[in-house]
């Protein structure tokens, strides 16, 4: 097998066939089969909310290449007369510059560094695209859901209902059938925002938005929501993933915010963090909604770490726009690409990843194969480290 892998990637790194999922199940027995937001998807890696999802010609490349959903980029809520608490987003930028960032434990990743922020262009904009990514969720190719930044409130405040209403209402008309999938998006400028230096303001949104959007449109509502990063410890974060269950699916954890430059960024810190905070969610054995994971997602084995931890598929961004010059694959479109590296590469790929988990003897074969879905089950829970994290949490 690890042969055929090598032949594979060097021949898919001319071209990815498109439903490279039933190869893999066929030649391998590794069923990649995986979940996000209730639709069950060929395999785990999906293309998370920004600049790379924001128009058709985006959404019919990832289609082609074979990337299993994405999430649009994330548009502000507004109430009927175009009214938008949370206008302060709606900012037009397009310059973006791709970095190398080494991190605090002296690894070198890579990060995007912008300025903007969501969706800049008139919400009848956003719904013609919702409805062409419910169009394509439908047809089988590929699942597409939006994303908004509804009004959140300080405390105290109440939250503004016709916002909530008027959107809502609007997506659910433009995607056409229920249930309406979304996500809604704590961002990392949010986090740096004067409106989340309060702890317990953000654990009632995290609490609270999920009534408010469900409660909004008589049409049936499945809402992820994208967790922040927020500026208090460790411990924080697992108090916002106990505020959260509310959710039918959790994406965790958004970029860093850098207050010194301004800017959010993402690179090993995030990855490092991110899995460090899951860790401890597991060793607290908190119930969540199920997971989807994001934050520098580079490689097969980033994939392998954070669905041993619980993530039934993940989201990427700056994996798919890195420079050409990076990608092993010398053909095709950079998603292609980027699919390639991720789960064909012999050595850091998701299937060798997986392959190797079974030659530890930490993954089994079920009926044969060796399956995605299986892999937070794949994980030991260590019972002293359990206290501890209970501890710190408290
Ligand atoms: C330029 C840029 C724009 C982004 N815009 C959004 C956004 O509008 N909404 C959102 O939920 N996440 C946004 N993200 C976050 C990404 O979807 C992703 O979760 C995050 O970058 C971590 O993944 P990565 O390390 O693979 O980039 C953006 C990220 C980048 C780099």
């Amino acid at each position: 097998m690890r042969e055929q892998l090598a032949r594979d990637f060097e021949r898919f790194g001319r071209e990815l066939p498109h439903d490279f999922a039933d190869y893999v199940r066929e030649a391998y027995r590794v069923d990649l089969t995986a979940r996000y937001l209730g639709h069950v998807i060929p395999h785990p890696i999906g293309k998370g909310s920004g600049q790379l999802s924001l128009n058709l010609e985006q959404l019919e490349t990832d289609r082609a290449a074979g990337v299993a959903f994405v999430v649009l980029k994330t548009a502000i809520a507004e109430d009927a007369a175009g009214g938008r608490a949370m206008g302060a987003w709606a900012i037009h930028e397009t310059r973006m510059r791709v970095d190398r960032r080494r991190a605090a434990s002296g690894r070198e990743g890579w990060t995007v560094t912008w300025k903007g922020r969501g969706w800049d262009r008139p919400f009848d904009e956003y719904l013609a695209l919702v409805r062409a990514a419910a169009d394509l969720t439908r047809s089988g190719e590929l699942v597409a859901v939006p994303s908004i930044k509804y009004h959140l409130p300080r405390l105290g405040e109440a939250f503004r209902k016709p916002e909530y209403q008027y959107t809502t209402e609007r997506l659910a008309e433009a995607w056409g059938s229920d249930p309406l999938p979304t996500e809604k998006d704590f961002s990392p400028t949010l986090a740096g925002d004067s409106l989340a230096e309060e702890r317990d303001q953000i654990l009632r949104w995290l609490r609270e938005v999920p009534e408010q959007v469900r409660g909004a449109s008589h049409h049936r509502v499945r809402l992820a929501l994208k967790l922040m990063n927020a500026r208090f410890d460790d411990a924080f974060q697992l108090q916002m993933l106990r505020a959260s269950v509310g959710a039918d699916t959790l994406v965790v954890f958004n970029r860093l915010w850098d207050p010194a430059a301004g800017v959010a960024y993402g690179g090993h810190d995030l990855s490092d963090r991110n899995l460090r905070v899951l860790e401890a969610a597991r060793q607290a054995n908190l119930q969540l909604p199920p997971l989807s994971g994001t934050g520098n997602i580079c490689s097969g084995r980033h994939i392998v770490d954070y669905a041993r931890l619980g993530c039934e598929s993940v989201q990427l961004h700056t994996f798919f726009q890195l420079p050409l010059s990076e990608y092993p694959a010398t053909q095709g479109s950079r998603p292609q690409r980027a699919l390639h590296a991720l789960v064909f590469d012999p050595k850091d790929g998701l299937i060798a990843g997986m392959l190797d988990l079974e030659a530890s003897g930490d993954l089994e074969r079920m009926g044969g194969e060796l399956r995605f879905l299986d892999l937070p089950g794949s994980a030991d829970v260590l019972p002293q480290r359990h206290e501890e994290h209970e501890e710190s949490a408290s």
